[in-house]
């Protein structure tokens, strides 16, 4: 495959090679119904970047570490989070920091950092193994009693939410609450796509769901906003991020952040925590009990560092199994598989002319999986994230959190979390896998596991 192409310095450059696709349409069927064959066929037929026809307007995937490197990174600046899928993001988050752009961007990434710091992170992992096991208790004991089929990805929205609301938010949300904001979540993660196409239709036009995601936002906000009250008037939230919130000033205007600001920033640090975790979780346990090897493994890990007591912040990197097992779950399905952008001005990559305008996907479903970067890349094989295998990598192979200026700012709190919960499991119960009910992906919002992730559950 060709690094670049091959022009007289100075000749204009050509656009990216086209995939051939329908005459209004252009690829969008094929991308709806194929979504990752048909771009896998085509990065293999047409090299890293081709250019896609969606309907009225065009898109440029890119396919190779250096592209995220470029895009994400050396020229952040011109590809900033435009298009019609952060537009559709907006309608829940308004100017959250996921999606918000600029100095205002910075300021808030600012105030928001502290509480992603590693001492935050050190004072939070009790209260995070505390909710942790709330939640196994609640809903892991019984199916381990009966021994009945037990849905994971069913039970992992519960705890994730519940880790996230008390840890960021201070305040715990009931199970009748957390159930209604996991399933008000869920309708709104899942609509966001089509909401892209929502984006280029008058708002009174009746669009199915439409009224139904509305409603869905309606009900997070009454959940978060009682939230919000019940944090106000707890005296012991102090350190809370709630609490840094509300009294962080700007450095500039020496302001506080208004209700509104304050509500974007909640919603955003909520959706943005809450449905990745939970997708990657439930990919970790799919893979763990396909390869009943690995589970023993974990588990052998965990016995040998922890024996039955609760693991703390320190212990983390006594568990490189545990980190290796969800760092290669995100590396075969990152529940954020492609990085949307828009080029403010015309560019250059890999020889070829980015035209001001287009829209651009970093697909980072795609850059995981190649046999350049990954040796046999669709096994699942979490040794691959050793130091000694991890050496000479290229760093941006692996971005299931992004890169550059606008990496996730949980990383750290996601991989901790999810270190805990593999113990915690690992101490408590054994998984086993049902045979003929293997999950299957679904390229939504997120990737998320159709149907479930089924396993029997014992007690250890
Ligand atoms: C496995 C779990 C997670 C995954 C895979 C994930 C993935 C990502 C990715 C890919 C981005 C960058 C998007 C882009 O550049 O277009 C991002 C940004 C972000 N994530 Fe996460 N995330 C996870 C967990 C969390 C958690 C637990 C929180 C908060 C508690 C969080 C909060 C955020 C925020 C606020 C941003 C926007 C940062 C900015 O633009 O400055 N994420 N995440």
């Amino acid at each position: 495959m060709l690094d670049s192409v091959a022009v007289n310095p100075g000749a204009p450059r050509p656009l990216p090679p086209r995939v051939p696709g329908l005459p209004w349409a252009g690829n969008l069927p094929r991308l709806i119904w194929q979504r990752f064959d048909f771009l896998e066929a085509a990065r293999r037929r047409y090299g890293d970047i081709f250019l896609l026809g969606l309907g009225p307007s065009q898109g440029i995937a890119l396919c190779h570490p250096r592209h995220a490197q470029h895009v994400l990174v050396d020229r952040v600046s011109n590809y900033p989070k435009g298009g019609p899928f952060w537009d559709s993001v907006r309608t829940l988050m308004g100017n959250g920091l996921p999606v918000s752009q600029g100095e205002y961007w910075m300021r808030q990434r600012r105030m928001l950092q502290p509480a992603f710091h590693r001492e935050r992170l050190v004072a939070l992992a009790g209260k995070m193994l505390e909710t942790i096991d709330e939640s196994l208790t609640a809903l892991w004991e019984k199916p381990a009693r009966t021994g009945e089929p037990f849905n994971v990805a069913d039970a992992f929205p519960h705890m994730t939410m519940n880790v996230l609301v008390r840890t960021m938010f201070g305040a715990g949300l009931a199970p009748a609450e957390a159930e209604r904001a996991s399933h008000a979540m869920a309708y709104i993660i899942d609509f966001m796509l089509r909401g892209m196409v929502a984006q280029s239709l008058p708002t009174w036009l009746p669009l199915p769901g439409r009224a139904r995601y509305r409603e869905a936002i309606r009900t997070v906000d009454a959940i978060l906003f009682q939230m919000l009250e019940r944090g106000d008037q707890d005296a012991t939230l102090e350190d809370s991020l709630l609490y840094l919130l509300r009294h962080s000033t700007d450095a500039e205007t020496g302001e506080r952040m208004t209700a509104k600001q304050l509500r974007d920033e909640v919603v955003a640090l909520f959706v943005a925590g809450y449905e990745t975790s939970t997708v990657a979780m439930a990919w970790a346990f799919h893979f763990l009990t396909q390869q009943p090897e690995l589970t023993e493994r974990l588990r052998a890990e965990v016995d040998a560092a922890l024996g039955a007591r609760a693991p703390s912040f320190a212990d983390l990197p006594r568990l490189p199994f545990a980190r290796g097992v969800l760092q290669e779950a995100l590396r075969l399905y990152p529940p954020a598989y492609w990085l949307p952008r828009l080029a403010v001005e015309d560019d250059e990559l890999d020889g070829y002319r980015i035209p001001a305008g287009t829209l651009i996907g970093v697909l980072s479903y795609l850059i995981h999986r190649r046999p350049d970067f990954w040796e046999s890349p669709e096994r699942f094989d979490p040794d691959r994230f050793s130091p000694e295998r991890s050496a000479g990598r290229h760093k941006h192979a692996w971005l299931p959190f992004g890169t550059g200026q606008r990496q996730c700012i949980g990383k750290e709190f996601a991989l901790m979390e999810g270190q805990f919960i593999l113990a915690r499991v690992a101490q408590r119960f054994r998984a086993t896998a049902i045979p003929g009910r293997v999950a299957q992906v679904h390229f939504g919002t997120t990737l998320s596991a159709r149907s479930g992730v089924w396993v029997r559950l014992a007690a250890r």
